[in-house]
């Protein structure tokens, strides 16, 4: 199958496992991504990641996958409620990126229940905590597999 897959972090996700353990778990960023890599490789997918705090960044990054990525899963932390500019990127590069949320933002505060991003993602997945990025990859894989 050969597929690549980029795994985009946003602002603050870098902090996991020491900010609001009791909201996002006591897991670091690297622990989970590192199970999810070995997840991917037994499909056959290559993932790479990146993590930023800064938008900008983000927004390189994507433009990046462009050239090598068949798909992206997306947590874009608080930018996932606010940033028009990646919300254009993704528009803009037209690859299949779901959106993950280790929470479930909707049972959460009002600000938390919209996302400027879903209307140009394949689709959401929020609440499962660490699972939220092997769900998404699933159905990424999923997307990509029958089309
Ligand atoms: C988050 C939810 C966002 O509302 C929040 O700003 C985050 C993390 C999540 O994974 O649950 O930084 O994306």
């Amino acid at each position: 199958m050969g597929l690549k897959i980029l795994l985009l972090n946003g602002p603050n996700l870098n902090l996991l496992g020491v900010r609001e353990a009791s909201v996002y778990g006591s897991e670091t960023l690297e622990g989970i991504t590192k199970d999810l890599q070995a997840y991917a490789e037994r499909r056959d997918v290559e993932l790479r990641t990146f993590q930023s705090n800064s938008e900008g960044a983000l927004v390189e990054a994507i433009h990046q996958a462009r050239t090598w990525a068949n798909g992206i899963i997306f947590n874009a932390g608080a930018y996932t409620h606010y940033s028009i500019a990646l919300r254009d990127a993704i528009a803009g590069v037209g690859l299949p990126v779901v959106e993950v949320h280790i929470s479930n933002v909707h049972a959460r505060e009002e600000f938390r229940h919209k996302s400027v991003l879903a209307p140009v993602c394949l689709g959401v997945i929020a609440g499962f905590g660490r699972w939220s990025y092997f769900l998404g990859l699933d159905a990424l894989l999923r997307h990509l597999i029958k089309s």
